[in-house]
């Protein structure tokens, strides 16, 4: 089984939700942690608390949207601990809003967060991890959403459909040279954290308050949608725990939600069986 003691934690989004509990975990088990997030004060309480469960810590205030900040987060993170063995890219928005409404702005920003951050760190600590002598892991959180889609929420099935994407096609590249990394992908459904508070990550470069899309109905509904399903959502008490058996047993799809295996496979099925999105099979679910 793999012992977490002493190596060395890298978790974007650490200030709230996923990040935060994950964090807690990792210092609960002896970790030396990085903790990024672009909210300075939430983070400076994740900081607090994993220091004051005894675990050594940097915190890094940076928007991971910019390659330039991640790739100075890495540095800082060598510097202090000369080593990451365990890197997660949690930080993450969700942003509802139909095709034909969602700005393009807007798009921009969810794929640069949801998929861009997870490049910009995996190319730089890949390397990293491939000159220690020790294994490492990667774990990607993606969500539900990159393995089955809805209706209301294109660009989060997007941008977490390339991360379930990437994290595979990564996985295959170090198996063909024998790495020492294991790859994870991790796809919760709904759970109770701050992801409905999205709009107060928003950075200066994805905003412009005088577009009336954010005065509209749609984008009213749909935050209220967004509340609606994570307000609803399991508790988030059992997440760091799954998260570090799955590690543990060196598990690479992290499912935490089991009733919506089913949707997995009814997706499967009708792509092998030539069938094509149904809206009604989303009837009492979404
Ligand atoms: N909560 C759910 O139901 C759910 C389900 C599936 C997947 N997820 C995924 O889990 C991950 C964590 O989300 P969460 O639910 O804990 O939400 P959250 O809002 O509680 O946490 C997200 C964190 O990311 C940080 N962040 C946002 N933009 C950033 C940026 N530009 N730079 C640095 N940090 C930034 C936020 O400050 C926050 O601390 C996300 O990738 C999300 O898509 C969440």
């Amino acid at each position: 089984m793999k012992d977490f003691k002493n190596q060395v934690m890298f978790i974007t989004g650490a200030a709230h939700g996923f990040g935060k509990v994950i964090a807690e975990e990792g210092a609960q088990r002896g970790m030396r942690l990085a903790l990024i997030d672009i909210d300075e004060p939430a983070l400076q309480a994740t900081y607090k608390d994993v220091t004051d469960a005894g675990a050594e810590a940097i915190m890094i205030a940076a928007d991971v949207t910019k390659e330039d900040a991640v790739d100075a987060a890495v540095d800082q993170t060598m510097t202090k601990f000369g080593q990451i063995n365990l890197l997660i890219n949690n930080a993450g928005i969700a942003l509802p809003g139909r095709m034909w409404e969602l700005p393009t702005r807007d798009w921009e920003w969810i794929m640069h967060i949801n998929v861009m951050s997870q490049v910009y760190a995996m190319k730089r600590i890949i390397p990293i991890m491939l000159k220690q002598k020790t294994r490492s892991d990667i774990l990607n959180v993606a969500s539900i959403a990159g393995l089955v889609d809805t209706p209301g929420m294109p660009s989060y099935h997007a941008s977490k459909f390339a991360a379930v994407g990437m994290t595979e096609a990564t996985a295959y590249d170090l198996q063909r040279i024998d790495a020492n990394i294991d790859m994870h992908v991790m796809c919760p459904g709904f759970v109770q954290t701050d992801l409905y508070h999205t709009e107060n990550h928003r950075p200066a470069q994805y905003s412009d308050p005088t577009d009336p899309y954010y005065q509209s109905e749609a984008y009213l509904k749909g935050q209220q949608f967004a509340k609606y399903v994570i307000t609803n959502g399991k508790p988030i008490d059992s997440i760091a725990d799954t998260v570090f058996k799955a590690l543990e047993d060196n598990r690479f799809y992290i499912l935490t939600h089991p009733e919506f295996n089913p949707l997995i496979s009814d997706r499967v099925n009708r792509i092998v069986n030539d069938g094509a999105p149904d809206v009604h099979v989303m009837d009492g679910i979404m």
